[in-house]
């Protein structure tokens, strides 16, 4: 078994989307799995020319290839299933595609209804933190207990291990929510309720072993929805989330603009060990003309967009790992 993983450095949002959409294109994988989340994330994926924005369904369906929310994720069953009829007006097979874990968790009316409450962490009031707090509470309601999921159902031990018609198993792991949102490393209270970091995708059912690659996800900037401050004074921030598109994708909500925070970028890959790094939207900031990003409390000035970059990779390399490869991408439309 060979497992790929894509994983958010800092607040969701950084198109981990494109990153999955073009490693799916480029590879042979028999499974992309999402494995964290509900229907608070919005990936917007941008194929063949049509712009898609999920919440729940992994992005293997525009690839033919097996698409299924991990055990790890939890689904709200009537989002899920207008997604499924949303992907398949347009042509795309995700009622055969799309599975389930069995033992993913349900988002209830209740907890949609609790989570509306919610005016401290400024939640994207999708049930999400409630449908975990009763998953480890241990009066959850499992996806094999709904009986509109029947035919999405899988086990996903018998999927993996005991598949005979699948020889040489290949997965990517594609996940929901960023580092800086994570439960246990992101600022807690200011977190999402599940796991974003690639021990979140081992937890799936994967053996450590099988990882190959952990592709890092990065914006050149950094955005964060929520209640807490975030954003800093300069004016180029309105600039940034106009020309940048900076508006949640699940609930139309300004993101909070800031500097890339060079201390958080290298603990995030640190802790997950990336050894690619993806850094998106540099075309966003050529366009506003500004190349600033964080080194400790410092905000450090760039002549050019070359020096940013070179500045990025040689620490990485020099402070994280010698073996990361890193990419610039500055195609705003495929995010
Ligand atoms: P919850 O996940 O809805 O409970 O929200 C908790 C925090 O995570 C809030 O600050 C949300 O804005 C943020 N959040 C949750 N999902 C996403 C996402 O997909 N992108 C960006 N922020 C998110
Ligand atoms: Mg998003």
């Amino acid at each position: 078994m060979i497992a790929d993983v894509v994983v958010d450095l800092q607040y969701g949002d950084c198109g981990k989307g494109k990153v999955a959409h073009a490693l799916c294109r480029e590879h042979d994988y028999t499974h992309v799995i999402r494995y964290n989340g509900g229907c608070n994330a919005g990936h917007t994926i941008y194929h063949e020319g049509i712009k898609f924005v999920t919440h729940h369904i992994p992005c293997g369906v525009f690839f033919g290839i097996k698409s299924v929310i991990g055990p790890g994720c939890v689904i709200h069953v009537e989002t899920f299933l207008q997604e499924i009829e949303e992907l398949e007006k347009f042509g795309i097979p995700a009622r055969d595609l799309v599975k389930i874990a069995s033992n993913a968790h349900i988002i209830t009316d209740f907890h949609r209804a609790q989570d509306k409450k919610d005016e401290d962490i400024g939640t994207t009031k999708r049930g999400n933190g409630p449908a975990y707090r009763d998953k480890y509470d241990r009066r959850g309601v499992r996806a094999l207990e709904d009986p509109r999921l029947t035919d999405y159902i899988i086990s996903l031990y018998h999927e993996l291990y005991e598949n005979e018609e699948i020889e040489n198993i290949e997965i990517l792991f594609e996940g929901a929510q960023g580092f800086g949102l994570d439960i246990d490393w992101g600022d807690y209270p200011y977190v999402t309720s599940s796991h974003c970091t690639v021990g979140s995708a081992i937890l799936n059912g994967v053996p450590p072993r099988s990882i190959r690659n952990i592709w890092g996800v990065a914006k050149a900037y950094e955005t964060y929805v929520g209640a807490k401050d975030f954003e800093g004074p300069d004016e180029e921030f309105d600039l940034i989330r106009e020309i940048g598109e900076e508006y949640g994708a699940t609930t139309g909500r300004p993101r909070q603009i800031n500097w890339l925070d060079f201390d958080m970028l290298r603990m995030a890959s640190r802790i997950n060990g990336i050894n690619k790094l993806v850094v998106n939207k540099t075309d966003i900031l050529e366009e506003v003309g500004t190349w600033r990003a964080y080194s400790g409390p410092n905000v450090l000035h760039f002549d050019s967009k070359e020096d940013m970059e070179f500045w990025i990779e040689t620490k990485m390399k020099l402070e994280v790992s010698e073996d990361i490869e890193t990419f610039f991408s500055g195609d705003k439309e495929s995010i």
